[in-house]
């Protein structure tokens, strides 16, 4: 083996405003398979991730809900290390975007460019929300095409008709976040001078950074001309402030992938590892970026010409990844086919969708499909017909036939030198990121360990006198492949290894096998992995359809979703848990500081609720007093920034409107509704 290296990665870090679906899983594997592989080569390996906490989206994200930016990433960031745990993912840290050791380098690193004259200022003239005071990007803004007069385009380009303008062409532009007309403002932005690294990058986007299909694509955006890279907001933002421009933000993408330093500052700081040895510009060690194809540009022309012009080292490589498709198609919440991580983690093993990933994955750049049928079948036939298979087979002479002591004798040399001699390709192929190879060719192995138990017929000879010794010796022989196929898999199924480890009294590092276990006592065999049953995966399907209509009702403050949802046949019983009741809205006051709510004070004929609903766009707050309505009346309190929200009341709608349930005159408030 090559001498020790020392080697961090990362993986693109998760916007702190959605929780993760199986579209990152893709990625957070792809990536904790590569680390886990190393470390058990022996390498020095950390694995760093962060949420990325800043910007618009989640600034809005935290107004809808009520709460502040600061509880509301810190709300998401629980649920993405929840799901990075349960997945298995083995980072070293997980951090923050919005943390003092990201505060710190951003600043560094913006004066060192700043002081190598990459940055420059200059007024530019943006649409402007003259309610919210807030500039708008192009995707906040809406209007009919200056073109074909389609209405309710976004800012950018119509998907009527294709064409692309300014925002400010569009006819009749409205803000989406407050409907008002946007004016046109100027203001003073901060740009990277991008331009001035053009020959920089031409090299080190040919020098092995990038796969090569990458490399093309760069090829054509350096050819076309690099433009200068905005990389200030104005306020209201949520982010960093620029030193010594008050009022003015780093963009989001600034700091973002500054938080791979952030999070291995915050580790080095805790366990006493030397940071600047991995980041200083000569550094010996290796930077190893894990990202999806929507996200190059970032990586390899902005992050490196920062690097580079702030003195620091750049990546090793940028390894990208395609999109994940299910059954074919993009995921979409009306199919159920847009599975959240948490949503699968309740049905099913984390190691199968691991297995099954790292089985597709081969280190391009093209898109995955999750067919949830070839999954099944290929966790099972894989995994449980052909691994386990083996130990299930052989575990049980060993453990009556020798107290589960194994042999000494290796019955079949040629065999055991094949399938340990294979230890080195597959290295190659993990290293190379070719998965797909790797599991191939251990599944080829593991057929030739079924191949060779299938023709001794260990069963038959046990019932023959004088043959125990043979049926010892070929059993130990099958335990010892088992024990070299668990070795080439561990990197991709920890908890299936973790039982294959217990049972085996053996922890596997990639030197296992190269030495068969003589003479060993294993423990008790016990089922290492179980089959995928398709009333699962069914279950999870028709959970995830369930999820997106739920949205649609228990979160009236985002407005109902654009994509029809189709709900999930329950029965009577879990209908009568919601305990639905007439209300009267006896007062309805506007938030301070909420664009989409509305306090309500409802009486429940005698008990009075205060409920938040997102119901202003479509309500003036008279309006509605003195009003029956319907209400739920068991909801669980939820606690919002302004107060506790007590239930909910009922709305039909859609984009252009909504509408307030409200029974027949005569109903009374507290009856109950069924
Ligand atoms: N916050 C940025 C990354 C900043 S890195 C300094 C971001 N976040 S994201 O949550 O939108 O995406 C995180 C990663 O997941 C990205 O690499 C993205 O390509 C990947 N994926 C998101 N959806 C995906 C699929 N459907 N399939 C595969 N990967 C996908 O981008
Ligand atoms: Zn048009």
């Amino acid at each position: 083996m090559s001498s020790k290296r020392q080697i961090l990665v990362t993986n693109a870090l998760p916007y702190a405003n959605a929780a993760l679906h199986l579209g990152h899983i893709l990625e957070y594997t792809q990536t904790d398979v590569w680390v886990r592989f190393q470390r058990m080569r022996g390498h020095e390996c950390y694995y760093l991730s962060a949420d990325d906490a800043h910007g618009t989206a989640i600034m809005l994200k935290a107004d809808e809900k009520g709460i502040s930016p600061e509880q509301h990433i810190a709300d998401m960031r629980a649920i993405h290390e929840a799901d990075f745990r349960d997945f298995l993912i083995s980072v070293d840290n997980y951090h923050s975007t919005h943390s003092e050791e990201n505060r710190e380098f951003s600043e560094l690193i913006y004066k060192r460019l700043n002081a190598n004259g990459h940055i420059a200022k200059r007024e530019i003239t943006q649409a402007f929300d003259p309610e919210k005071n807030l500039f708008l990007a192009d995707r906040y803004i809406k209007g009919s095409c200056p073109k074909c007069k389609a209405e309710d385009q976004y800012g950018d380009n119509c998907e009527a008709c294709g064409a692309t303008y300014s925002p400010i062409d569009l006819i009749n532009p409205v803000s989406v976040i407050s409907g008002a007309t946007p004016i046109e403002k100027a203001s003073t932005h901060y740009f990277f001078k991008l331009p001035e690294f053009t020959q920089f990058l031409k090299d080190w986007t040919r020098s092995g950074a990038v796969q090569e299909e990458v490399a093309n694509k760069l090829g054509e955006w350096l050819d076309s001309g690099l433009q200068e890279w905005d990389i200030s907001r104005d306020a209201p933002y949520f982010g960093f402030e620029i030193p010594d421009a008050p009022g003015k933000y780093f963009y989001v993408w600034l700091d973002a992938p500054i938080g791979y330093m952030a999070s291995f500052k915050n580790l080095c700081d805790r366990e006493g590892i030397d940071f600047d040895h991995f980041w200083k510009a000569d550094s010996s060690t290796e930077l190893y970026h894990f990202i999806g194809k929507d996200i190059v540009n970032f990586h390899a022309l902005f992050w490196p010409a920062m690097l580079s012009s702030a003195n620091f080292r750049t990546p090793s490589k940028i390894c990208v990844h395609g999109f994940v498709t299910v059954n074919g198609k993009k995921m979409s919440k009306s199919r159920g086919t847009f599975i959240n991580a948490r949503c699968y983690l309740d049905h099913l093993n984390p190691d199968y969708l691991r297995y099954y990933y790292a089985s597709k994955l081969s280190g391009s750049v093209e898109d995955i499909d999750l067919n949830l049928e070839d999954f099944q079948q290929k966790v099972n036939s894989d995994l449980v017909g052909k691994v386990v298979n083996i130990a299930s087979r052989c575990a049980k002479f060993i453990a009556n036939g020798n107290q589960g002591v194994l042999s000494k004798n290796i019955e079949n040399p040629a065999l055991w030198a094949q399938v340990s001699g294979a230890a080195e390709a597959i290295a190659n192929h993990y290293e190379n990121r070719d998965y797909s190879k790797a599991i191939r060719e251990i599944m080829a192995q593991a057929d030739a360990a079924n191949e060779y138990i299938a023709a001794k017929e260990p069963w038959k000879l046990n019932k023959q006198e004088g043959m125990q010794q043979q049926v010892q010796d070929i059993c130990s022989l099958g335990i010892n492949l088992f024990r070299v196929l668990m070795t080439y898999l561990k990197p991709v199924v920890p908890a299936m290894t973790e039982a294959a480890e217990a049972f085996l009294n053996d922890r596997l590092i990639w030197q296992s096998a190269a030495q068969p276990l003589v003479d060993h006592q294993l423990a008790e065999f016990k089922p290492l992995m179980l089959r995928i049953e398709k009333e699962k995966v069914d279950a999870m399907i028709e959970a995830s359809k369930e999820e997106t209509a739920n949205a649609v009702q228990a979160a009236p403050v985002e407005g109902p979703l654009a994509d029809d949802p189709i709900a999930a046949e329950i029965n009577f019983d879990e209908f009568a848990k919601v305990d639905l009741r007439v209300a009267r809205i006896v007062k309805a006051a506007h938030v301070e500081g909420a664009d989409k709510l509305l306090q309500l004070t409802l009486d429940l004929g005698g008990e009075t609720r205060q409920v938040f609903s997102g119901i202003k766009s479509s309500y003036q707050p008279e309006d509605l007093e003195g009003r029956l309505t319907v209400m739920v009346a068991n909801l669980a309190p939820r606690k919002m920034r302004f107060g506790m929200s007590e239930g909910m009341v009922l709305a039909a709608g859609d984009k252009k409107g909504i509408y307030l349930l409200e029974p027949d005159s005569g109903a009374q408030p507290g009856q109950r509704v069924s």
